[in-house]
């Protein structure tokens, strides 16, 4: 795990997975021509505009300029970090991926992280050692129903009411690190969880990150959860996720619960899709979690004028985030009970058919506004336009807004236009016309080089002193030889990465995506003619401008030189 992971793995990585295969088998491509399409991912669209290519093994969107290789579109497709994609890709291909060891620094950083990520497994081992030798933590269990089988599952364990059962155990600095001691002023520390049945927090790869804990009576505070920590982040992840990919990688829809418990029964009871944001409200970074792995999240809140206040805080807050092909319903529940108790009472069946008529966001929404508003009236209906259109405008341009403007102006009787969207629709456009417009002969030459490292032999070939020559661009032209010649990549998504986080990545990517429009046969022939084109060009100007010198200042001796070998040269 510690190190970084070597340049040449990640060039190995990108030569043998094909993008092709990788992002067919998150979005279904179609085949037409070279190219694979479908409808892009990254934003809402009726007909499709993201094309793969397998010989440049490269995704771009005509759309909405979405490009990039193989490590990019899991960046972007999943929501990873680069180290994270990289590792996705290597699981895809299949192959473990190498670290090297870096120096002392870094090396222990990501060793301390480990010894967190060590320490936590062994103290939830304890915590679930301890709840074998406590009848009364055991007690509590069964009589809230809790079998066997799911506090095995879950990895439930039970916290001794001690002070220090833990420290003399592990290392105290890194129970204190990992949120499972609390430091005091005078220095001595001490067990945060005691006498509390015990929750492990996994994250989407099994690590334990934190920890929740209920007190078996009435005290308080009845739950406490790990503290913020280099391994915990409220905010990022949610409890029951790793549970719930344990039996399906794939869940039709992902039920979000308030508290521990609710996942707990509900997994007993055979719904083993739902999860619990940590006893904060849902947040955006939540939702694009869970988005990636269903694209249907369903909002369990209780029925009682709190839930439905807080089911309406979390619809305001996953507004932005709203594109098409995501589907959010709200259901709430009967008054008190919250799911444990319901689906104890009703069991699957019935708590299933709720799940399933659970109203969609839009729905919900239009009833919230229109509850307390007389839309026979025309002031009504205005009061609704005006309330409504100030979260529609929050909503990402795209199908869904559209068919939430439609139902906007339905239920105000008065067609709405959203401007947004038709100003956004014409920029998108426009974009389309300048990309596959002519380019300058340079850039021609910078984008056929780019889409076929190959032909660098054909520029290497011809030995050319660039320096004799002027045109537009000539020293990024050269910079990017250079690292063609430095990287020998095999394909475009090769020489991507290494221009990735580079000055020059967004032209690159800009000339790389061009299309050009040449059969595949005729390339290189027309890869040769536009090079000599612009040697040609580069030396004539080259000539004409120390020759217009000549006329006015004068040239110095170098000069003159080098425009006599110039004149020879042509
Ligand atoms: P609830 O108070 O609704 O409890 O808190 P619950 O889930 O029904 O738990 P039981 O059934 O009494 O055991 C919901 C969630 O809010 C967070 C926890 O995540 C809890 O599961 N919470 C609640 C806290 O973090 N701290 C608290 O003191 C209470
Ligand atoms: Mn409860």
């Amino acid at each position: 795990m510690s190190g970084r992971i070597p340049r040449e793995f990640i060039d190995e990585l990108l030569v043998r997975v094909d993008i092709v295969d990788l992002i067919d088998s998150h979005v279904p491509l179609k085949k037409t021509g070279t190219n694979y399409v479908a409808r892009c991912p990254f934003h809402t669209e009726k007909t499709p505009s993201f094309s793969v290519n397998r010989n440049k093994q490269f995704f771009h969107c005509f759309g909405c300029g979405a490009s990039g290789n193989a490590i990019s579109f899991l960046m972007d497709f999943s929501h990873l970090d680069f180290v994270e994609a990289v590792e996705d890709l290597a699981a895809f291909a299949g192959i473990d991926v190498p670290r090297e060891s870096l120096g002392y620094q870094a090396e222990s950083k990501k060793d301390d992280l480990n010894s967190l990520y060590v320490v936590m497994e062994q103290v939830a081992a304890f915590y679930v050692e301890q709840l074998r030798v406590s009848p009364k933590a055991i007690d509590y269990l069964k009589a809230r129903g809790i079998k066997g089988e799911i506090a095995r599952d879950f990895m439930l364990g039970y916290a001794p009411d001690k002070w220090g059962a833990l420290s003399g155990r592990f290392s105290q600095k890194l129970l204190i690190e990992a949120g499972v001691m609390v430091r005091k002023d005078d220095g001595q520390a001490y067990d945060r969880f005691r006498g509390r049945i015990m929750f492990p927090i996994r994250d989407k790869r099994a690590r334990i990150i934190g920890f929740g804990g209920r007190v078996l009576d009435d005290s308080l505070p009845k739950y406490l959860n790990s503290p913020e920590t280099s391994l915990f982040h409220k905010g990022k992840e949610v409890y029951g996720l790793y549970e719930l990919l344990q039996k399906n990688s794939k869940p039709q829809r992902i039920l979000i619960v308030e508290g521990y418990m609710d996942v707990i029964a509900l997994a007993q009871y055979g719904i083993d899709y739902a999860v619990a944001a940590l006893g904060t409200a849902a947040s955006q970074a939540h939702l694009d979690l869970l988005f990636r792995f269903s694209s249907e999240l369903v909002f369990c809140f209780d029925g009682d004028r709190a839930g439905r206040e807080a089911a309406w805080r979390a619809i305001a807050s996953v507004f932005p985030s709203l594109k098409g092909g995501r589907q959010i319903r709200i259901m709430l529940l009967p008054q008190n009970h919250d799911p444990d108790s319901l689906v104890r009472e009703e069991g699957l069946d019935k708590f299933t058919e709720r799940i399933q008529s659970a109203q969609v966001l839009s729905d919900y929404f239009f009833e919230h506004f229109s509850k307390d508003l007389k839309l026979s009236e025309m002031e009504g209906r205005s009061n609704l336009r005006n309330e409504a259109l100030s979260y529609l405008k929050q909503l990402p341009i795209g199908a869904f807004r559209e068919m939430m403007f439609e139902k906007l102006s339905g239920l105000a009787k008065q067609y709405i236009l959203d401007n947004e969207a038709i100003l956004a629709q014409k920029k998108q456009v426009k974009k389309h016309q300048i990309k596959t417009g002519r380019l300058s002969l340079p850039s021609f030459v910078i984008a056929l080089l780019l889409q076929n490292p190959k032909f660098i032999e054909i520029v290497e070939q011809k030995e050319i002193d660039w320096n004799q020559l002027e045109f537009e661009g000539v020293e990024r032209f050269k910079s990017i030889l250079h690292m063609i010649t430095d990287k020998k990549p095999t394909n475009y998504g090769m020489l991507l990465e290494a221009y990735r986080d580079h000055a020059d990545e967004g032209i690159v990517k800009k000339l790389a995506s061009f299309d050009l429009l040449i059969p595949d046969d005729g390339t290189e022939a027309e890869f040769s003619d536009a090079l000599n084109g612009l040697l040609k060009q580069g030396r004539e100007a080259g000539i004409a401008r120390l020759q217009a010198k000549a006329q006015s200042k004068g040239l110095d001796s170098h000069e003159q030189e080098t425009l006599i070998k110039m004149l020879a040269n042509k």
